[in-house]
């Protein structure tokens, strides 16, 4: 097993296959009933300076169930930094009080910051547009449940690529096991050029589309569908520009094929139609579900309460 004890878990870039094996194994021992105790004795910080309900919840569903003890916020507006208080000292602080710490940031590049000045492991919980680490490794964990391998896979990508941080860690993770990938997005909002350079330096091969039914050829095993990222845009008229552009419904499942599983990381807003949620396609709501083993699995590892 790889070392996880004492580690950050700040970007995909951090990690190679057998990490990520690691984690989905550990998750499916998790939810197979073993490591009941593995946070026994352990006390995990929750520090949410921007809106969250999977990733925060699941978080302290899984401290909770792993017998740990949580605390935190969700609102930043009820913390120090209301009075003007730094964030490295908000973390140096904080450090003292906890086994692990996990954090969501709307600036890219905080996680990694907090690490630099935390001693104890910091688990990024997303960092702006930047990555989503541990909603990739549920990502990946939902994946090798429904499908029984990792490698091999066919998998449309599509949405806010530009803004949506976890398409950009799941990107990083499907190219590690080798996926054929497809990018499916408006034309401003297409994935970053330095991850499509990342792809190309590694000799991985990509394909871009307009709809999801330009990439019906390929007989996609995943649809990762991804909402467009309102948050993120500096302006409003841009948003508006390409908000509403996508609806996956069961005609677009039609074109697709019945093997395409369609997966989110949710919320969505409009982008899947309710009428997709009854089809045996549908897998987002397992998917978000899954937070719970491959976060207590997680947390067991890096806190030493899984070895
Ligand atoms: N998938 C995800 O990060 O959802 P939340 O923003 O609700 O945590």
């Amino acid at each position: 097993m790889s070392l996880f004890k004492g580690r950050d878990m700040i970007s995909l870039r951090d990690m190679d296959v057998d990490d990520l094996w690691t984690i989905v194994r550990t998750a499916g021992e998790v939810k197979a009933g073993k490591h009941q105790d593995c946070l026994k004795n352990r006390t995990i910080a929750s520090l949410f300076f921007e809106p969250s309900t999977r990733t925060r919840l699941s978080f302290e569903s899984a401290v909770v169930k792993s017998g740990g003890s949580v605390f935190g916020f969700a609102d930043p507006g009820s913390s120090s930094q209301k009075k003007g208080e730094s964030f490295s000292d908000s973390i140096r602080t904080v450090t003292g009080y906890c086994d692990a710490m996990v954090i969501r940031h709307p600036v890219e590049g905080a996680a990694r910051l907090a690490s630099e000045v935390a001693t104890v492991p910091v688990i990024n919980a997303g960092d702006g547009a930047n990555q989503h680490p541990t909603q990739t490794f549920l990502d990946l964990f939902t994946i090798h449940e429904e499908f029984g391998r990792l490698k091999d896979l066919r998998i449309g990508i599509m949405g806010d690529l530009k803004y949506g941080r976890t398409v950009h860690s799941l990107t990083h993770a499907m190219a590690m096991f080798g996926a054929e990938m497809v990018f499916i997005s408006p034309p401003s909002l297409k994935m970053p050029a330095t991850i499509l350079s990342e792809l190309t330096e590694k000799g991985i091969s990509y394909r871009t589309a307009d709809t999801p039914e330009d990439a019906a050829d390929m007989k996609l095993d995943i649809l990762y569908v991804t909402r467009i990222q309102k948050e993120r845009f500096g302006d409003p008229q841009e948003y508006k520009n390409v908000a509403h552009g996508y609806r996956i419904n069961n005609e677009t499942i039609a074109a697709l094929g019945e093997q395409v599983r369609v997966m989110h990381p949710l919320p969505r807003v409009d982008e899947i139609a309710e009428e997709v949620d009854a089809t045996p396609n549908a897998i987002y709501f397992t998917q978000a579900h899954n937070g719970v083993p491959t976060r207590q699995a997680l947390l067991g590892l890096v806190t030493g309460g899984i070895v």
